[in-house]
């Protein structure tokens, strides 16, 4: 494990905006955003709204260390329609969401943390009072589709009611069948905690209104059954957008910029977040261009592909969602990325030779070994360091996962991949901020790659 960096402690940060007391995300402008927003806020009654209030439970995402569930291994559920629903919750990886560490599978507690207090997930095995074992289809299909718990409150879109919306009857049905079998337990998810008026989920009902429109999923007239497919799953169940998509100034995923990269953090300690960047998934210079479909199989399949080799947050995508996709489920999520148009995210840093002298040396030294002196990295079968010309990771417009990776090296999910890349380790100790942050600056405007000028403080800001 690499410094500082705890595959115990699974937590998410559910907002791009800063904790209180830590430092701001880049290139969001937070008061620019609230301010333009307020007369709107007055209108819907809430006059002393702040920042916080809204933006917090805005946004949800899993994270990176973590439970991994083991169902594959258990027996497979003989009823066709449970099957059925076992395949689709792991399509839409309750688990990692609804498991906390050391919990039982789907018990909830995991926590939440937001601008205005932290969330927990709540238990969704069928206990009668604990669980959800005493819902009904319908109200489960809300909950589900509109965000609404079975009493009626709104629930917070740590959830990600704002893609599942988008889950055909048919499918939630199935996944109800299979969410009844789950063994009950009467684990209770420690109370939230938010004070007052964070604590009013009624809250929500205006951010529902600006930002929620709930419309079910509609397939493309012109694209192929496989396209659509892959859209129904990358949007719907999988909600890779939850993490890849952009977030604008009251957390809702910006749609104009669907896929092009997110940001948010990742629970390191008890006081502490790393930020993380989830690459551009379009199909721009600095998103996945240089991947063929092939690549994005198989690295949704086994974390590792001739392009790359999954190291932080995505473990938990691949563990325990992606790699139990059937061959035709991935090939249709590929098929939907490779076609998703170029969103350009990052600009070339346009430095001189000289101006990268220091970062070259750094890289000489460092890292060409594995990843070669062209960036081209090793051959296919040496596995011992992927391209990163070309790499989304390394030109991502927030250099966060790249800073990461220099940092704290590649964390390996467990199970590791079949076949898999030898990992990369932690240059933290080795590296002063100065000197990270020559080298990042360096892969990033260099073999045609374009990225921003990675500087000392970007690269304090991860430790
Ligand atoms: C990104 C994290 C995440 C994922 C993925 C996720 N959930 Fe949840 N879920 C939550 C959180 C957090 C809550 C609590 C929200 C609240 O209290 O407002 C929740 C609440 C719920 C509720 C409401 C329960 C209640 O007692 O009010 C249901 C039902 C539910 N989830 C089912 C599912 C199912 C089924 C899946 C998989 C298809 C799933 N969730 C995937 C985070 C997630
Ligand atoms: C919990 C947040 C999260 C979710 C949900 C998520 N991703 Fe990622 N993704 C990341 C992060 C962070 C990275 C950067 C590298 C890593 O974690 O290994 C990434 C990287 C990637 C990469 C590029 C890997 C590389 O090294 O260049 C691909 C491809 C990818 N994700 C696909 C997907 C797809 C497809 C989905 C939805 C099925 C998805 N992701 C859902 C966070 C997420
Ligand atoms: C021992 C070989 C080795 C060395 C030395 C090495 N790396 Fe890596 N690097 C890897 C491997 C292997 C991966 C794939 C992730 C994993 O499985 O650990 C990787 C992944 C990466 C990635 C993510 C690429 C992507 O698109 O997902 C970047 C960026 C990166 N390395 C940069 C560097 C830099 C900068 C240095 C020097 C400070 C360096 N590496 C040194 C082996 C190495």
């Amino acid at each position: 494990m690499g410094p500082g960096f705890r595959w115990g402690d699974r937590m998410v940060l559910l907002s791009p905006w800063r904790k209180p007391g830590s430092r701001p995300f880049r290139g969001v402008d937070q008061t620019a955003g609230i301010n333009k927003m307020r007369p709107l806020l007055q209108e819907f009654g809430f006059p002393t709204m702040t920042s916080s209030m809204f933006l917090a439970a805005s946004i949800s995402m899993l994270l990176s260390a973590a439970p991994v569930w083991s169902q594959d291994a258990a027996e497979t559920p003989t009823d066709p329609q449970v099957a059925k629903g076992l395949y689709l919750a792991q399509a839409g990886n309750c688990f990692s969401c609804h498991t906390r560490e050391g919990g039982e599978p789907f018990a909830g507690g995991v926590a939440f943390v937001t601008d205005f207090g932290t969330i927990y997930s709540t238990n969704i095995t069928s206990d009668k009072s604990a669980g959800i074992g005493g819902w009904s289809e319908e109200q489960f299909i809300r909950a589900m589709r509109e965000g609404y718990d079975a009493e009626g409150n709104h629930l917070y879109p740590a959830f990600p009611y704002t893609d599942f919306a988008l889950i055909t009857d048919e499918d939630l049905k199935a996944i109800w069948a299979y969410v009844k079998t789950l063994k009950p337990s009467t684990q209770q998810p420690p109370a939230n905690d938010m004070g007052f008026p964070f604590n009013q989920r009624s809250l929500m009902s205006v951010w529902n209104a600006l930002f929620f429109n709930g419309a079910p999923f509609k397939a493309t007239e012109g694209k192929s059954a496989e396209w659509n497919r892959g859209a129904y799953l990358v949007e719907g169940l999988g909600h890779c957008g939850a993490c890849h998509t952009p977030r604008n100034f009251l957390g809702a995923e910006d749609e104009s910029r669907a896929l092009s990269g997110g940001t948010y953090l990742d629970r390191v300690s008890a006081e502490s977040y790393r930020a993380w960047s989830a690459v551009n998934l379009t199909s721009a210079d600095d998103g996945l261009k240089a991947w063929t479909r092939e690549d994005l199989i198989s690295y949704m399949k086994t974390g590792h592909s001739n392009r790359a080799g999954t190291y932080g947050p995505m473990n938990e995508v691949i563990s325990n969602s992606l790699r139990h996709l059937t061959e035709a489920d991935l090939a249709a999520v590929a098929t939907f990325i490779k076609d998703l148009p170029p969103i350009e995210r990052s600009k070339p840093s346009g430095l001189q030779a000289a101006e990268l002298r220091e970062g070259d040396t750094q890289y000489t030294i460092h890292c060409g070994t594995c990843h070669l002196p062209t960036g081209l990295g090793s051959t296919p079968g040496s596995e011992l360091g992927p391209p990163l010309v070309g790499s989304a990771v390394v030109q991502a417009d927030d250099p966060a996962s790249l800073i990461n990776v220099i940092l704290y090296g590649g964390q390996v999910p467990q199970p590791p991949p079949p076949k898999g890349w030898t990992t990369m380790k932690p240059f933290g100790n080795l590296l002063d901020d100065e000197q990270a942050a020559a080298i990042a600056t360096y892969v990033r405007s260099s073999w045609g790659n374009r990225g921003g000028v990675v500087t000392a403080a970007d690269v304090a800001k991860q430790r």
